[in-house]
């Protein structure tokens, strides 16, 4: 996650890295690693900086609220979260919205703890424990698929073709959110310790467009301690809508 500092941690040297790589097993092996070994808490899930949870949740739920005022988000049945981890996106910014949440992330244990940290079975639909890089949603299920902290583990081609899945994941009307620190001056930075890289926001959209995608609403979240690459949350419709039913 992009907790880092724009200078980079106390633990590394971020890197300016192409996210377009040939071979991207080891990058992925390396996240494997360390998602692995986090701590299984909101702490581990917002890598050190626990207090940015509240204003995160803050500033998702007015984020979604804007959507529905705003006419993008018709319905409120079925989400799902990608990148899950323990669910505090899940718990704290979806189930008080939708029906039913599901969760898919690639780290079992994190699924696991979901069950702990949320509390309730009620209003939790399905777990997926798979990469992104190859999960593929059930088709037509959601009304908002959201991707919070979790793009920047996908190289550019596995992060377009899992977008053009979520699109067929989605219901008539749906929405893909995508909530992601952004690099400032065009440069796409690379994280060594969690092999994941940090966009510049125009790649994000062009990778989106690539996808499929068109830009439906943007803001950035506030409340959060200076010196933290910046935080877009960016909601996108397909260029070609998912058709109703015609029963
Ligand atoms: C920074 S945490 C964010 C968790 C959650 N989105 C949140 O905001 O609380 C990143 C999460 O992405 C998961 N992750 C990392 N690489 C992944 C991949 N390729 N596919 C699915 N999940 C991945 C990690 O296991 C971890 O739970």
């Amino acid at each position: 996650m992009r907790r880092r500092t724009e200078s980079g941690d106390c633990c590394e040297a971020p890197s300016a890295v192409s996210s377009s790589i040939d071979n991207p097993h080891k990058v992925y092996e390396k996240a494997e690693t360390f998602w692995s070994r986090c701590s299984q808490d909101e702490d581990g899930m917002l890598g050190g900086l626990a207090m940015l949870h509240g204003p995160d949740v803050q500033g998702s739920t007015n984020f979604l609220n804007a959507l529905k005022k705003n006419g993008i988000m018709t319905k409120t049945l079925a989400a799902l979260d990608c990148g899950a981890g323990i669910g505090r996106v899940t718990k704290n910014v979806l189930m008080p919205l939708f029906d039913s949440v599901d969760l898919v992330d690639l780290i079992e244990e994190l699924v696991a703890t979901s069950a702990a940290y949320i509390g309730t079975d009620d209003g939790i639909g399905e777990k997926f424990v798979e990469g992104l890089q190859t999960f593929e949603p059930p088709e037509r299920k959601y009304d908002v698929i959201w991707i919070q902290w979790v793009s920047g583990q996908l190289t550019d081609q596995d992060l377009t073709s899992f977008l053009q899945r979520c699109i067929k994941g989605l219901a008539p009307d749906g929405t893909i959110v995508v909530k992601e620190s952004v690099s400032q001056g065009g440069k796409t930075v690379y994280h060594e310790s969690d092999g994941c890289w940090t966009r510049p926001e125009a790649s994000l959209l062009q990778i989106a467009k690539d996808a499929g995608l068109q830009l439906a609403h943007k803001a950035v979240q506030t409340g959060f301690p200076k010196g933290l690459f910046s935080v877009k949350m960016i909601a996108f419709k397909p260029v070609h809508p998912v058709e109703e039913d015609d029963d």
